[in-house]
């Protein structure tokens, strides 16, 4: 993360983990507080989530996100979203209010225009610094192939800006639940979808294991389930944090 963006990032998760525990301490759900600690994120620009994600190859923000409740396994989860200021909130009356369990693009928004979200123009979710970001980056990509190099790696200063929002909980009844949001990785191809929103992928939560949420490049973390992965490792008794930990290694060690 870029030493000028340090500050941003530590103001928004403060601001998220209070948003979040102000629901735990007047008794709210772990499913409420990881809703609403997510939604700050999604609202705040610093993040790659909601308004102010990274673009997609044709200059679009498409937004992916998953929320589950580890009391009960149920889950709701959009991808491909290009109208939700906060796909989260789609995703919860997804898990409340839909039999089915995920919804992409169009028939997410619908669902979500049919359960009283209300859908925004998709340019309401670009900022400039995203433009800017997207044209350099493909400007680099199109020098980079004019030079034979088909296999181009973007520096990192260029996608490590900012990334992946997500949230868990734990409540007064003892139930955990986790909730996790994304706009994506930059440039992405249009339609492509990360770990985020995939059960088990991006976000998991059983009372039974833990509550997990990841944040990182999404083809490596959906070809290892790392979420389920990672409380299936709780779940045999082993600490969150040693958990956490292995979980980065076998990241490493498995598909590098
Ligand atoms: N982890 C976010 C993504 O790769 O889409």
């Amino acid at each position: 993360m870029p030493d000028e963006m340090v500050d941003a990032h530590i103001r928004g998760v403060s601001n998220a983990l209070a948003a979040g525990w102000r629901v735990l301490d007047r008794g709210g759900s772990a499913l409420d507080a990881v809703e609403e600690a997510v939604v700050i994120m999604e609202d705040d620009e610093t993040f790659d989530a909601g308004r102010g994600s990274f673009l997609n190859r044709d200059g679009r923000v498409q937004l992916d996100a998953l929320i589950m409740d580890g009391a009960t396994l149920r889950a709701g989860g959009v991808g491909c979203v290009e109208h939700l200021r906060n796909p989260v909130r789609a995703a919860r009356k997804i898990l409340s209010e839909s039999p089915h369990v995920y919804f992409v693009a169009e028939g997410a928004e619908k669902f979500a225009a049919e359960h009283g979200i209300p859908l925004c123009k998709n340019e309401d979710l670009v900022i400039p610094r995203e433009v800017e970001r997207l044209r350099e980056y493909q400007a680099s990509l199109a020098a980079s192939k004019q030079d034979g190099n088909d296999l181009f790696a973007p520096s990192n200063d260029m996608t490590i800006s900012h990334d992946t929002v997500g949230a868990v909980a734990l409540d007064h009844n003892g139930d955990i639940a986790a909730a996790t949001s994304t706009g994506g990785t930059l440039n992405k191809a249009p339609g492509r979808l990360g770990d985020s929103s995939l059960i088990g992928c991006g976000c998991y939560a059983d009372n039974e294991s833990a509550a997990v949420s990841t944040t990182g490049w999404g083809e490596p973390i959906m070809k290892l389930v790392l979420a389920k992965w990672t409380a299936d490792r709780i779940a045999a008794g082993n600490l969150p944090e040693w958990s956490a930990q292995e979980a980065m290694n076998y990241l490493k060690q498995r598909v590098r």
